[in-house]
């Protein structure tokens, strides 16, 4: 299938290593120009140095805090600077923060897994509202639609499932698709789930028994597979729509 997608514009926070830097691969791999949003400047050149070996698409990368406020201008400059546009913008930084005080967990939580999200799709709004085939897709989790993980990352994942069915409606009529992705448990070579596979083999085989019919832990590739397909104009009619990618895992259904 041709997903349309060749010279699109897009913009993937979180993309230097993990989700993301799958999410990035398989646009790439769609001949898409990207701009990859990290804080780690190292990290996010040894990504843009993997992707410009695989793909003669444009590869531009800022290093930048999405949590800070001068955030999302930043964003909106480097897309108008260096991409010419947007035509996608992918929310995927986002992370369970569980190390600090219990308000500064909540309200690094909301920080990071909501406001940034939010914030950034308002500032690319007019340049989105631009596009042809114009397309949000926030990052969220099988845990912002049922129990599982500590409670503010349940209800920051939540909020931001909300928000984004929320904005669907409003900005479908600005021709602006907006979707969620909810992954289950995916692991991959130093993330959480990866560094747990090495440190606790048996206890990780009983918890895919008990909760992951799918027999495995999903891989970022078939997240970001999703996601390019939910991005892309083949998907044209699908809005509002937060779409598991978990390998039977959650329970809350479709
Ligand atoms: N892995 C899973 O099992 C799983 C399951 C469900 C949902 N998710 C969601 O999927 C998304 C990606 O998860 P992942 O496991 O791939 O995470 P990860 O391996 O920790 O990667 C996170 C990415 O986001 C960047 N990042 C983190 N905080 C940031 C900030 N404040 N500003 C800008 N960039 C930031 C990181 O780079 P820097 O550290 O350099 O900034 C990195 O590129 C998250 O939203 C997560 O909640 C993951």
């Amino acid at each position: 299938m041709d997903l349309k997608l060749k010279e699109s514009k897009v913009v993937i926070t979180g993309a230097s290593r993990g989700i993301g830097k799958s999410i990035a691969i398989a646009f790439a791999a769609e001949g898409a120009n990207l701009l990859l949003v990290a804080r780690g400047q190292e990290t996010l050149e040894q990504t843009k140095t993997e992707l410009e070996r695989i793909t003669s698409s444009k590869v531009e990368i800022l290093s930048c805090d999405v949590t800070e406020a001068t955030a999302p201008l930043e964003i909106l400059e480097c897309t108008k600077d260096r991409l010419k546009g947007v035509d996608i913008l992918i929310n995927n930084a986002g992370a369970t923060i569980r190390n600090m005080d219990i308000e500064a967990n909540w309200r690094a939580s909301f920080e990071l897994n909501t406001f940034a999200p939010l914030l950034v799709m308002e500032a690319l709004k007019d340049e989105l509202m631009k596009s042809t085939h114009a397309a949000v897709v926030n990052i969220s989790s099988i845990f912002g639609r049922e129990y599982g993980g500590p409670a503010q990352y349940q209800t920051s994942k939540a909020a931001q499932i909300a928000l984004s069915n929320a904005y669907a409606r409003d900005w479908v009529t600005g021709g602006i698709r907006v979707n969620n992705i909810a992954p289950g448990s995916i692991a991959f070579e130093g993330g959480s789930w990866g560094n747990r596979l090495i440190s606790d083999p048996e206890g990780m085989a009983e918890f895919i028994r008990v909760e992951i019919p799918g027999g495995r832990f999903g891989r970022p590739e078939e997240v970001a597979d999703a996601v390019v397909w939910l991005a892309s104009p083949r998907a044209s009619w699908v809005v509002g729509a937060t779409l598991p990618v978990d390998g039977g895992q959650s329970r809350s259904g479709t």
